[in-house]
């Protein structure tokens, strides 16, 4: 299951790899801890990360004896999670793929898509397919987390700019919101020991009534979304949104 993209991530994200470090180790932690409890996952429990990155979640779960499959469209990204799983001898099977052609088949106890992995797409319609693709993949009973960031809390917080840096990269990034699409359109200028590289990103911004509406859309019951790992309820003051679904059996 190897397939080309085409599309801005595959220039932005091979860019983007040093500033996975962002997320600090005790705020990855916290995600695992939570989305362990809430999808049940223990020893022995498949679990389908698409898209898994640089194995952020993948590799603390197969610590923890998860059977993880990981898809990612980068394949340094997986190169990466390849030569750590086996150098600690982990259970973890990866494939390069899109997120839109994934091909499983009701056979995970529960999957996700998570920190900001959605709304890449510009046609609507493969969004939706991702949550189709995932829908199909887990088990009857299977359950699916969503975690990305909140619209409503960017149209509370906007910004045309915004800029960081980390560990000697500068990130500046420039927006442009398309309100009639719901489409975020930034330029990211990424300046590293001199060297600036820019890269235009879209995505589609989603407000929770949206994704819970697209979550019944695809067949998911007992929906529930969270502000944070607190279980506060979602509002305009969470950056992210956690979104959970069922697939019924
Ligand atoms: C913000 S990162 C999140 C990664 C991971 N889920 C995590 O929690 O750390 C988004 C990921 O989506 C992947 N990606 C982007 N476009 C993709 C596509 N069309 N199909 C599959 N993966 C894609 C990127 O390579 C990147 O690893």
């Amino acid at each position: 299951m190897s397939q080309k993209s085409s599309g801005w991530w595959d220039d932005f994200f091979p860019a983007f790899k040093p500033l996975f470090g962002i997320v600090s180790p005790a705020t990855t932690r916290r995600h695992f801890q939570f989305l362990s409890k809430k999808l049940n996952l223990t020893a022995g429990s498949t679990f389908l990360d698409c898209p898994c990155g640089i194995g952020r979640i993948a590799v603390p779960l197969a610590k923890a004896g998860v059977k993880v499959t990981g898809v990612d469209i980068i394949q340094s990204y997986l190169t990466d999670v390849e030569q750590l799983s086996s150098k600690k001898e982990l259970n973890i099977r990866l494939f390069h793929n899109d997120m839109r052609r994934i091909q499983f088949k009701d056979e995970f106890d529960a999957g996700g898509n998570l920190w900001t992995s959605f709304g890449f797409f510009e046609k609507e319609s493969d969004n939706l397919l991702v949550l189709k693709k995932m829908f199909a993949a887990l088990k009857p009973g299977g359950k699916f987390a969503l975690h990305l960031i909140n619209r409503d809390w960017i149209m509370a917080n906007y910004r045309e700019s915004d800029w960081f840096e980390f560990k000697g990269t500068k990130v500046l990034e420039t927006r442009n919101f398309d309100f009639t699409n719901s489409i975020s359109y930034s330029k990211w200028s990424i300046i590293k020991e001199g060297e600036e590289q820019t890269f235009d990103v879209a995505i589609r911004m989603y407000s929770y009534h949206e994704l819970v509406a697209m979550f019944e859309k695809v067949g998911f019951v007992d929906i529930e979304g969270f502000a944070n790992e607190k279980e506060e309820p979602v509002s305009f003051k969470n950056q992210m949104t956690y979104v959970f679904g069922t697939k019924p059996k």
